[in-house]
C-alpha cells in the first residue's frame, strides 16, 4: 500500500463516471469497516478508506472528544486539516478526482468539519448520524456540493435539533442538502442503505 499520511485501504475504480468515495468509520472502527458499504452504494467507484489517528481507550477516531458528544474543537480543526491534506496526497498518488465522503458517526462529524473548513477536499458528503462538529460554524462556500444527511429520530447521542442545525448550516452555505430523519437510533438500518443507493444512483 502506498505510504501516505494515514493508514488506509484503497480500491481502484472498476467503472468510470463514479466519484471516488472517502470512507470514514465511526469510533472503534478502522479502514476495513466501510469498504463493503462503499461497494454496495456505488459499485465500481474507487474507495479510499483511512483509519482515524486518535486512540480513545484503544478505539480509533478522527478527533479527540472530552465526553460523548462534547468535542475538543481545536483538535477537530487540526484533524480536519490533516485529513484534507491526506485526501490531496491520495488524489495525486492514485490519480483521483475529489471524492464524496461517506462517514458514519465520528466519521460523519469529521466529514462535516472538513467540508466547512476545507471545502475543496470534497465534492459532496453522505453523513450518517452526524452532529454539529464546531459550535461556531466556519463560513464556507459550499455551492455545487451535494449532501445527504441521514439521522435517527431515536438516536440517544444526537438530539434532533442538533442534526437539524447542521443541515441548516450546510444549506445556508449553499450546499444542496437532503436531510432524512428515520425512526431509528444511532445504528444503521436497511433504510439507510436504500437511501444511500438512491442518492448515489442519481450521479
Ligand atoms: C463523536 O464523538 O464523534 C460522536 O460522539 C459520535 C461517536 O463517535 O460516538
Amino acid at each position: 500500500m502506498t505510504e501516505l499520511s494515514f493508514i488506509h485501504r484503497y480500491e481502484p475504480a472498476t467503472e468510470t463516471g463514479r466519484p471516488p468515495l472517502l470512507l470514514l468509520h465511526g469510533t472503534g472502527g478502522d479502514e476495513n469497516d466501510l469498504l463493503g458499504l462503499g461497494r454496495m452504494i456505488s459499485p465500481g467507484a474507487a474507495l479510499l478508506s483511512p483509519r482515524g489517528k486518535i486512540l480513545e481507550n484503544g478505539m480509533p477516531r478522527f478527533f479527540r472528544r472530552l465526553a460523548e458528544g462534547v468535542f475538543d474543537e481545536e483538535d477537530v480543526k487540526l484533524r480536519a486539516g490533516e485529513l484534507a491534506d491526506f485526501v490531496a496526497q491520495a488524489r495525486q498518488a492514485y490519480g483521483l478526482e475529489a471524492p464524496v465522503a461517506v462517514g458514519f458517526s465520528n466519521g460523519a462529524n469529521i466529514a462535516a468539519a472538513m467540508m466547512m473548513l476545507r471545502p475543496e477536499a470534497l465534492t459532496g458528503a453522505a453523513l450518517l448520524r452526524a452532529m454539529v462538529p464546531l459550535s461556531e460554524a466556519p463560513q464556507a462556500d459550499l455551492a455545487g456540493k451535494r449532501v445527504l444527511m441521514i439521522s435517527g429520530a431515536m438516536d440517544p447521542i444526537i438530539p434532533a435539533e442538533n442534526s437539524a442545525q447542521l443541515a441548516a448550516s450546510l444549506s445556508a452555505f449553499g450546499a444542496e442538502v437532503q436531510h432524512q430523519v428515520l425512526p431509528t437510533g444511532h445504528g444503521l438500518s436497511q433504510t439507510d442503505l436504500q437511501l444511500l443507493v438512491r442518492w448515489f444512483g442519481g450521479r
